[in-house]
């Protein structure tokens, strides 16, 4: 018999929020002021507008129209847009814009959280909306009556002739799909990393009564990361289209657009690494979502995340909870980079100290948080 070491090859189980395991906490469910059915587009200030029109026509989104000082770009789906970069001081992420339900009163979020309305000239695809600032003091919009636009010709998926031991529907025919960018369909889904994870998903799940999918858990048993899904009654909506991460800094994290298929997430990476655009992560899938996914650079540094074959949950199923581990981001693949950790620098020291001088973060939570990032992603390997 063999004495060599098996390794230990498992992931954490799922709890459901009705069954937790002792000491983890919920999260606070607050009731919502109204109802988001779509992250609409992202809004960007960028100092120099041509590349970032270069690498969002190679990531695979149309140019609706381009001036010296507005970008709009749209995926093939019917959203008029769902990227807008306006000439500026600074390389940044303005803010997200959600469509809301014909039921959602934009007045009670003038009345009770203090929103603007926006002028109708200033949406894009057109509409009504309000602005409001969220805790980290990020612009987000919420807008109502934007008109569908024909959406543009776009592939078949290759999936339904996929064949499989148990399924071999390709006869007499081949796999080609086209080298070209991988064709956006729309805009899926936003992260941020914010320090004041418990005030940030308070004030998300109340604005856009958004559902949280999968909440991730520090050793303590605190909620720190929330992956949430649109409330879209019984119609299927996204495992999440916001992601809040607890973290030690306000930051845009990444954003993800819906490709066809995982074809055109592989001749897509072809194409960008042909043009000359800077890789980040994949081709892998994700465990929480379950995305097959590849994520890239933008021109300024700004993660953009292709994704196909994501998870689909209706209203009613229930939120389900697993510790934090930087691991638990991905089922295969490449490791992450570690670019997706906070640097162990001057810069970052520098920063945790102010956090814990102005009281934002514990140092116990700050302990947590560090645990959690530095254990092995895959202690088998
Ligand atoms: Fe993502």
């Amino acid at each position: 018999m063999s004495t060599t070491a098996r390794a230990v090859l498992r992931q954490a189980e799922p709890h459901f929020e009705s069954r937790l395991p002792p000491g983890v906490k919920p999260l606070s469910r607050p009731e919502a002021i109204g109802r988001a059915v779509e992250l609409a587009f992202l809004r960007w200030e960028k100092r120099r507008l041509a590349p970032t029109e270069q690498f969002w026509r190679d990531f695979g989104m149309h140019i609706v129209s381009s001036s010296g000082d507005r970008v709009i770009a749209r995926g093939t789906g019917p959203g008029p847009c769902i990227a807008i970069a306006s000439k500026g001081q600074h390389d940044r992420f303005v803010g997200p814009a959600f469509t809301m339900s014909d039921d959602t009163d934009l007045d009670r979020y003038v009345q009770t959280l203090g929103a603007k309305r926006l002028a109708p000239d200033d949406i894009p695809g057109g509409g009504a909306g309000v602005e409001l600032t969220d805790p980290s003091g990020r612009s987000v919009w919420l807008l109502q009556g934007r008109v569908a636009v024909a959406p543009l010709p776009v592939r078949s998926a290759l999936v339904a002739d996929t064949n499989t031991a148990q399924h071999a529907p390709r006869v007499n025919r081949t796999v080609r799909a086209p080298i070209e960018p991988a064709q956006i369909v729309r805009l899926g889904h936003v992260v941020v990393q914010t320090v004041d994870f418990a005030g940030m998903a308070d004030w998300y799940q109340r604005v856009l009564g958004i559902i949280p999918t999968d909440v991730q858990y520090l050793a303590d048993g605190s909620p720190a990361l929330a992956f949430c899904r649109l409330n879209l009654s019984d119609q299927p909506a996204d495992h999440h289209t916001v992601v809040l991460v607890g973290g030690i800094e306000e930051k845009y994290e990444h954003s993800a657009y819906e490709v066809v298929d995982l074809d055109a997430l592989g001749q897509g990476q072809q194409v960008l690494r042909a043009q000359g655009h800077r890789h980040m992560w994949g081709i892998g899938r994700h465990v929480l979502g379950s995305q097959l996914f590849d994520y890239w650079f933008d021109p300024d540094g700004f993660e953009h995340e292709h994704y196909t074959d994501g998870d689909l949950f209706t209203a009613d199923f229930e939120t389900t909870y697993t510790p934090l581990t930087f691991g638990s981001i991905w089922a295969w693949g490449d490791d992450a980079p570690a670019s997706m950790k906070p640097k162990k620098n001057l810069r970052t020291l520098i920063r945790v100290l102010g956090l814990l001088r102005r009281k934002a973060i514990t140092p116990q939570r700050l302990k947590l948080l560090g645990q959690a990032l530095d254990a092995p992603a895959r202690p088998w390997a």
